[in-house]
């Protein structure tokens, strides 16, 4: 059985982890095949938006997987989290915008999976946590760093340290997810949201993806400088040009 699916509709690609007995935990074969599939929709021209979700009514991402972590030596570990960190790096990377749909737990790995997502919609039914210290370890595919610069540095502090799981409300609140909305609905409007982007001109959301994820971690004035080349770039588009010209004329009638 394949460890992730994928499907592709209207421009949209959804990707789920298929582990569901295991609450989609991502041991090393799960992780190289997100990688897999996410580089080979980063080149798909068809697909405009992917959604990340997990199979099941019950899990996003249960996390690393904890039985594999039980056995292995130090430096495993090491390969262990440069792969996890590699494929949380694949997914923010991706040129499409991407949208996780987290559809229960979504916990340690499975939360540094959905942080690395654009945006991120909860069921009413997600738990969303860092809890590794419960288990010896700090977060180690990017969650040290994501969540504190997604929730600020005290409230990540915080959930990191006490290990706890919040509620989708309250990952809302923080500011986790952006939304929340009935697990009966889950895809539905994740699917509104993705055509809502795909709609809009690729190459605009492309640069404005690039401009955001450059600046993140730049100061203001390298962060302006990404901005003004994104959107010279779009200068050059014939579909910029068509909008525009449509957008004109349609006000001159
Ligand atoms: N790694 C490996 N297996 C995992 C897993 C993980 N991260 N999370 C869940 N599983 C497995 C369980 O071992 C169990 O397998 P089994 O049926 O073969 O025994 C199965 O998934 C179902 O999990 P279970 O614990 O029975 O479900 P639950 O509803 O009682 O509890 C959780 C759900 C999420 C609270 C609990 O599974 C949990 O705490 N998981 C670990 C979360 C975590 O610490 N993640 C961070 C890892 S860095």
């Amino acid at each position: 059985m394949a460890l992730v699916t994928t499907s592709k509709s209207n421009g949209v690609a959804t990707v789920k982890i298929n582990r569901p007995d295991k609450l989609n935990a991502m041991n090393m074969d799960v992780a190289r095949e997100i990688i897999s599939v996410f580089k080979e929709l980063d080149q798909d021209a068809e697909t405009k938006v992917i959604i990340l979700t997990g199979e099941g009514d019950k899990a996003f991402s249960a996390g690393a997987d904890i039985e594999y972590m039980s056995k292995i030596t130090p430096d495993q570990s090491v390969e262990y989290a440069k792969l996890g960190q590699l494929l949380t790096a694949t997914v923010e990377e991706v040129s499409k915008p991407t949208i996780a749909a987290v559809n229960g737990f979504a916990l340690g790995g499975g939360c540094e999976l959905a942080m690395s997502c654009d945006i991120r919609i909860a069921a009413d039914t997600a738990k969303l946590g860092q809890p590794e210290v419960t288990i010896g370890i700090p977060p180690g595919w990017g969650g040290t760093q994501r969540l504190m610069r997604i929730v600020g540095i005290a409230k990540a502090k915080e959930l990191v340290y006490t290990g706890k799981m919040i509620k989708a409300d309250e990952a809302k609140e923080i500011g986790l997810v952006n939304s929340i909305v009935p697990l009966a609905s889950l895809m539905e409007e994740a699917n509104k949201l993705a055509q809502q982007i795909a709609a809009n001109s690729v190459l605009g959301v492309k640069m404005s993806k690039v401009a955001i994820n450059r600046g993140r971690n730049a100061d203001l004035e390298t962060g302006l400088g990404v901005e003004l080349l994104a959107w010279r770039n779009c200068f050059t588009d014939p579909d910029r040009e068509a909008r525009m010209t449509a957008f004109v004329n349609k006000s001159k009638k």
